[in-house]
């Protein structure tokens, strides 16, 4: 289904404001006792990220990974965001997050949460649960959500590009600052050894060799067959042909003005950014990006 208004009776774009020192919407907090007090399970599977760094893309590849030989109407009849519930999400007209996972009959569950890591719900960390973060470069990270925030109705009014950039810069964005995201969830990696951190340029340069990575780390071993199926099943091409991975069946997103699945691409940033804009970025990215063994590419 395309957005239709007649058919949604939207309400306005909701305004960001400070929650726990991190810019939110009510969109993400309005079910806030149910997310903190969620129960996890030792064998669910947290997926975490900031928002447009590949987070549909790595929960297709693990709900394939799990799910892909055994349920196969799953991949006929339920859409991704269903398949891995996002955690904090009260949508307009549908049900929680929280409902939706203590709803799935899987296991594992693959559960989906952009929240920066301070304020996943410490069940996560009692249960022991594994993790994989994705992480992309900042400059492509934030044209592609400037995207999404301009066809996403429940997002806040994104304004010109040059306003979303400076408020990317500033960490004005629903679930906060990149910097800090990216920043934090590495240095929990640190201490927490069933965290993945991978890289959505990674995955672009070689999704076969980072699904192999991700099998290791989950302790899975698909036959040679069943993993060419699923790296070809996720290239960019089939999942935004494919109905249950491209986000087209969710009333509130406007594909006229964006589609979810939109480029694809690492260095898309080059036409969006100005030389000045690109000046000041660097500079500003020095001074917030102080730890040498987090590095980003932002073209490959
Ligand atoms: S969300 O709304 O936060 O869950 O969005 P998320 O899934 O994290 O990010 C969406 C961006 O990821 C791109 N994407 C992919 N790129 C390459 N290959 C595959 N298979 C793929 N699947 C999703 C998607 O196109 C969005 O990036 P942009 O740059 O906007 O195209």
């Amino acid at each position: 289904m395309s957005f239709n208004p007649e058919k949604m009776d939207l309400p306005p774009r909701p305004q960001l404001f400070d929650f726990h020192g991190v810019s939110m919407t009510h969109y993400f907090t309005d079910n806030w006792e149910n997310v903190q007090n969620f129960q996890a399970r030792p064998d669910d599977i947290l997926i975490a990220t900031y928002p447009k760094a590949g987070t549909t893309w790595v929960s297709y590849i693990l709900d394939l990974l799990y799910f892909g030989q055994t349920a196969l109407e799953r991949q006929t009849s339920i859409p991704v965001y269903e398949r891995v519930p996002f955690l904090e999400l009260t949508p307009p007209d549908s049900a929680s997050g929280t409902d939706l996972v203590n709803n799935l009959p899987t296991s594992p569950r693959l559960i989906k949460t952009h929240l920066p890591v301070q304020l996943v719900p410490k069940s996560f960390w009692e249960q022991n649960c594994r993790m994989v973060y994705v992480a992309r470069n900042a400059k492509d990270n934030m044209v592609s959500y400037f995207h999404f925030d301009s066809m996403n109705m429940i997002e806040p009014e994104p304004g010109d590009w040059k306003n979303f950039f400076q408020r990317f810069l500033d960490g004005k964005m629903v679930f906060g600052s990149w910097y800090d995201h990216v920043n934090g969830w590495w240095k929990k990696k640190q201490t927490y050894s069933k965290l993945h951190y991978m890289f959505y340029e990674d995955l672009i340069e070689d999704t076969g060799r980072e699904i192999d990575k991700l099998c290791c780390f989950l302790g899975l071993s698909p036959s040679a067959e069943e993993k060419k199926q699923i790296t070809g099943g996720v290239q960019f091409d089939n999942m935004k042909n494919n109905s249950m991975a491209n986000y087209s069946t969710v009333p509130f997103m406007d594909f006229k003005i964006s589609p979810f699945m939109r480029k694809g691409k690492v260095g898309d940033w080059k036409k969006h950014f100005t030389v000045a804009q690109n000046e000041e970025f660097d500079e500003d990215y020095k001074k917030k990006m102080k730890d040498p063994t987090l590095q980003f590419r932002t073209e490959i």
